[in-house]
């Protein structure tokens, strides 16, 4: 590297990432990795550190849990964030989503035993068990015009209809053996959901260049043409 590149290099602000734990932190790690973004302190697995930095790239990582993500992105702590739609759609910030990664493919689902759809179909004032309940309220009320009793919960959805806390869930479903070991069914559709790449508004027009040259590459990883 040249004097003055150097030079610019010593001058540019670090460009901080903020990945959602779990299962989409190590797969978007590794499409980083593929687009020449490394980040090597992170794959020490026994560190507790929360925050890891490429100072040669002028980058910084950090894992957050998925439903903070979109905050962190929101008030510019984060440029980038790396974050589930249904996150996305739940959460219901002011950022700008940019790209579809194309991993962690799943969809939302109104979910519960076969019998439950009759109650569908009359629109019927059922409760709903959700862990997202935007989601599930802006099905309801402003898709399907139904009203119904939505009830928060925070894991293990597919309980619900079983103890008979509520007639359907709205919830995630992946292979679906969840429900079919469980009795349940998937009786309507919400939306398909994956990764996506989120960016925050005022960093998109300061870091313009370097964003948008992320982006570009990203994109051509997804769309297979590297
Ligand atoms: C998710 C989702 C379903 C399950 C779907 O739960 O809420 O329960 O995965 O996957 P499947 O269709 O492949 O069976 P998660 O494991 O994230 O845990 P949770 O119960 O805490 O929501």
């Amino acid at each position: 590297m040249g004097r003055a590149a150097a030079g610019r290099m010593g001058r540019m602000r670090y460009l901080t990432f903020a990945l959602a734990k779990g299962r989409l932190a190590a797969k978007s790690l590794e499409m980083f990795e593929q687009i020449g973004i490394t980040c090597e302190e992170m794959k020490d697995k026994s560190s507790r550190k929360l925050i890891f930095t490429n100072e040669e790239l002028k980058i910084r990582f950090f894992l957050a849990k998925a439903n903070d993500v979109p905050t962190y992105v929101e008030y510019g702590a984060a440029d980038i964030g790396i974050v589930g739609k249904d996150t996305i759609l739940e959460e219901g910030r002011n950022l700008y989503e940019v790209l579809d990664l194309g991993i962690g493919r799943c969809r939302m689902c109104v979910c519960g035993p076969e019998t439950a759809s009759e109650y569908l179909k009359h629109h019927e004032l059922i409760r709903v068990a959700t862990k997202y309940p935007a989601i599930a309220k802006d099905y309801f009320y402003n898709k399907k015009h139904q009203t119904v009793e939505i009830i928060k919960l925070n894991g293990s959805i597919e309980l619900a209809p079983i103890v008979g806390l509520a007639e359907v869930i709205v919830d995630i479903v992946e292979t679906g053996s969840t429900l079919r070991e469980n009795g349940l069914a998937v009786l309507e559709e919400v939306c398909p959901l994956s990764a996506r790449m989120v960016v925050n508004q005022v960093s998109l027009k300061r870091e313009n260049g370097r964003i948008t040259g992320i982006i570009r590459k990203m994109k051509r990883l997804v769309q297979g043409e590297d």
